[in-house]
């Protein structure tokens, strides 16, 4: 059982890491995310003697930069801008985060100097993630089989309570993966139902 659930955290943690990276130095970029995954975004070689950048998706201020200090970033629970390499990092991408991203470059007067686009596209569900979400239920099957034949060997009445109980597992288990939720929530509520299980 232990293995079990072992391996389905590995399974979970594999499709959730998915990591992309994406050069927007030139006029329209193409990026790709995948839903939940995180994306790198290279916007410039690096921050740091820039006295003024804006980054806007659409007409909202994702990230300011002044005289060498970040000063907002609308979505830093989320995310962070990496001013040594000019990097913005986006975690736990959702499809509300697809969409064409300006950023202006201003000289030391003040003046706009260079304004470029770039369109991030948030992809669905990663294949690993599906992936993980068919071993998830192929696991589980498994598990309720083998439970059975050694119900059927045996035939005694403590095996009924113990199918019962896996099947409770395998429900809860099934229903966490079908709602779409970060890997911290995933986690906080398998301790949740581990304390309950003890529990009761
Ligand atoms: C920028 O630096 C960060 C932190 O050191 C690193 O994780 C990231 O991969 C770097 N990105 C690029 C494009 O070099």
């Amino acid at each position: 059982m232990e293995a079990t659930v072992g391996l389905l955290f590995l399974l979970i943690g594999v499709s959730y890491g998915v990591e992309t990276f994406c050069d927007a130095r030139q006029d329209g970029a193409q990026c790709l995310g995948t839903w939940g995954g995180t994306v790198f975004v290279k916007l410039m070689d690096q921050a740091s003697g820039a006295p003024r950048i804006d980054w806007m998706k659409g007409a909202t201020s994702i990230l300011r930069w002044r005289n060498n200090a970040i000063v907002t970033n609308t979505i830093m629970s989320r995310s962070e801008f990496i001013p040594n390499n000019g990097t913005f990092r986006i975690n736990n991408l959702r499809n509300s985060d697809s969409g064409k991203y300006t950023l202006k470059l201003f000289d030391l007067e003040g003046k706009e100097k260079e304004t470029r686009n770039l369109q991030l596209s948030i992809e669905g569900q990663s294949p690993l993630r599906v992936g993980a979400i068919s071993a998830l239920v192929f696991y589980s099957i498994l598990l309720l089989v083998c439970v059975i034949i050694i119900c059927v060997q045996s035939k005694k009445q403590k095996c009924k309570e113990k199918l019962n109980a896996d099947l409770t597992y395998v429900d809860v288990r099934v229903m966490q993966q079908q709602g779409r939720k970060s890997v911290k929530q995933n986690m906080e509520e398998e301790v949740e139902y581990s304390q309950i299980k003890t529990a009761g």
